[in-house]
């Protein structure tokens, strides 16, 4: 089966307030990193993708040129599907040319997804991006003269100083301007990052309360639901045939090879790791942690990345593929579930509905209890 191939990109123009993805605003390493992940991406011999990802930091930090380096390197190596489908994370900030766009376009990219976060200024400034609501807008338009056809935004929620209104706004400007697919992410407070550390001294953040976040998530589903977008996945929103194709073999379990500083692979049924570090990727001192699923944890994942899909989790599959009996208890709970309004258990499938997918944690472990 064709995997996919994820290509970490781990630098920033400057760190949001919010993010601990590993990342350095500093990029003076960059030409090196790049040497380095053609170096590794030409280890690899004739597997086949049909899906690539470039992510980050903001790998639209790279030229035209650059991008075209580490393609023609994945071209060289692995045996890329023609229709496969080619992902590259974009920062506003990072890409205001149109030039730049077209570029990556002739690179091979055909489908951007855009950290927009919010399209209210006063929010982008409490989030330390270094862009404004105009600039999100251009850039999606500029990326749709470039020949974009498949445009995905990141959009969060729960920030400081937001309100349901100006969230709901925000979702009309991203409706209008005729994207793909849209994600949307509740704000989670990470230690290492300036709202951690501001947390932690006990500094008002002026985060809407839990109420509000779930009014602006319910109002998400349902602006995005009226607006023909498939809510397929707990924070992904697609238009009919955008679901991201490389985010959903993470979802289904299937494998895929992660390349560079902190990247994660599933390769022939081992979880493997890259440390975040540069210096240890480019100087090819690697140490890779890797662990092997046991059938167990196979069955667990499954379960736990099945329910975060509107698809479901297939009992048939989990009994035949995975050897985990229905338990009668089983019954009994996903009934309470389905009384309670958080899951829909139908034909043999179990999903939980949008007031599931909000409180997914806690039906999730619910669900695990009860197998
Ligand atoms: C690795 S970033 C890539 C996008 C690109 N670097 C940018 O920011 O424009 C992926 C997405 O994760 C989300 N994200 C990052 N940190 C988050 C946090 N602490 N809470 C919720 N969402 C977060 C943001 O929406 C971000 O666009
Ligand atoms: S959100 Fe994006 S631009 Fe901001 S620090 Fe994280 S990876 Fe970099």
């Amino acid at each position: 089966m064709n995997k996919g191939l994820y290509i970490h990109f781990p630098f920033c123009r400057k760190k949001c307030n919010y993010c601990d993805f590993y990342s350095l605003a500093d990029g003076s390493r960059k030409g090196e990193y790049i040497d380095a992940l053609c170096r590794e991406i030409k280890a690899y011999k004739g597997i086949s993708v049909d899906t690539v990802y470039f992510g980050g930091g903001t790998p639209s930090l790279m030229s035209g040129s650059e991008l075209e380096k580490l393609l023609d390197a994945v071209y060289t190596s692995f045996d890329v599907d023609k229709n496969a489908e080619i992902t590259l994370e974009a920062n506003p900030m990072s890409v205001n040319e149109g030039e730049k766009l077209k570029a990556f376009k002739s690179a091979g990219i055909n489908r951007l997804s855009l950290g927009v976060q919010s399209f209210s200024d006063t929010e982008l400034k409490e989030l330390g991006r270094g862009h404004t609501a105009q600039d999100a807008v251009d850039t999606v338009k500029r990326a749709q003269e470039a020949g974009f056809d498949n445009i995905s935004i990141d959009l969060m929620f729960a920030l400081p100083r937001q309100t349901l209104d100006s969230f709901t706004k925000g979702l009309d400007t991203a409706l209008s301007l005729g994207v793909q697919h849209i994600s949307t992410y509740a704000l989670s407070i990470e230690d290492k990052t300036v709202f951690g550390v501001k947390q932690r001294r006990g500094e008002n953040l002026f985060l809407p309360d839990e109420d509000v976040e779930a009014e602006m998530y319910f109002s998400a589903c349902e602006r995005l639901s009226q607006a023909g977008f498939e809510h397929y996945e707990i924070s992904n929103f697609a238009k009919d045939g955008f679901r991201s194709r490389h985010n959903m073999k993470y979802w289904q379990a299937e494998e895929y090879i992660g390349i560079g500083a902190s990247a994660h692979s599933y390769f022939e049924g081992v979880r493997y790791s890259m440390p975040s570090d540069i210096s240890a990727f480019c100087n090819e001192a690697r140490r890779l942690d890797s662990y092997t699923n046991t059938p167990e944890d196979r069955a667990e994942e499954f379960i736990f990345l099945s329910l975060r899909l509107s698809d479901g989790l297939n009992l048939q599959r989990l009994e035949k593929e995975y050897g985990v009996r229905i338990t009668h208890q089983f019954e009994i709970t996903a009934r309470e579930l389905v009384d309670a309004g958080l899951c829909k258990y139908d034909n043999g499938v179990l999903s939980l509905t949008h007031k599931g997918f909000f409180v997914s944690n806690s039906v999730i472990v619910k669900i695990f209890e009860a197998l």
